[in-house]
């Protein structure tokens, strides 16, 4: 069995369509602990011993938020900028996270196709979340594709939304489970591409 953290970063929940819905599945299943960053620190006041006792608590951590700016909302920068100190994330001392899992758990207001070298972003979604790509790499932790709704402010309107929410809670159970092919997972560009094979029927650890 796995521990899964769920790190749920959004300034408006009240006005979120996609995110507080996924951010209620994490809630309910068992085996994970789901954080509502912006809840607990309104003002940026973040507890960074809580915060670090958390990673230290768990083996799997996820970045749940909508993509803003290309990035995630400022509170998962202000975050990252405090939490992951020195002698504890990186630096010769610091190997608090090595050996777990990160991954990004996304919606994007943009379509598929413009997350592509020939698209409007002229890139896909895993090379722009490369900073937390690249952050993960530095504390030797294993990075995951990103889980993404893309378009996602036409999802209900276009029926995805639940199909969507399923994958989530399937994800989230397999990981706890320890019935995930974690390389499988790390090779792809889109976790909800692979999902179904990266599903194991055993123990993968
Ligand atoms: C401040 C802000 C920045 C955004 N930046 C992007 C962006 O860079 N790329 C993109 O595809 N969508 C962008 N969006 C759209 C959001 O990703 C989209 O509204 C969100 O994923 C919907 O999720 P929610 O219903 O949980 O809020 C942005 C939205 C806001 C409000």
């Amino acid at each position: 069995m796995a521990e899964v953290l769920v790190l749920f970063t959004h300034p408006r929940p009240d006005r979120s369509e996609v995110n507080r819905p996924l951010y209620e599945i994490a809630r309910n299943v068992e085996g994970v602990t789901a954080v509502d960053l912006y809840g607990e620190y309104p003002d940026f006041d973040i507890n960074i011993d809580r915060e670090q006792g958390r990673l230290m608590a768990h083996d799997v951590i996820i970045f749940q938020h909508p993509l803003y700016w290309y990035s995630a909302p400022a509170l998962l920068k202000e975050w990252q900028d405090l939490v992951l100190e020195h002698g504890f994330a990186y630096g010769l001392h610091g190997t608090a996270l090595q050996g777990k899992v990160l991954l990004n758990a996304v919606s994007t207001g943009a379509r598929p196709a413009d997350y592509s070298q020939t698209g409007v972003n002229r890139a896909e979604l895993r090379s722009l979340l490369a900073p937390f790509e690249k952050t993960a790499d530095l504390c030797d932790m294993r990075y995951l594709a990103p889980f993404a709704l893309f378009g996602a402010g036409r999802a209900l309107e276009e029926d995805r939304l639940q199909e969507h929410r399923k994958a989530y809670d399937d994800l989230l159970k397999a990981l706890v489970a320890d019935r995930f092919d974690l390389d499988k997972a790390a090779a792809a560009a889109v976790l909800n591409d692979v999902l179904d094979a990266c599903i194991t029927s055993g123990e993968t650890h």
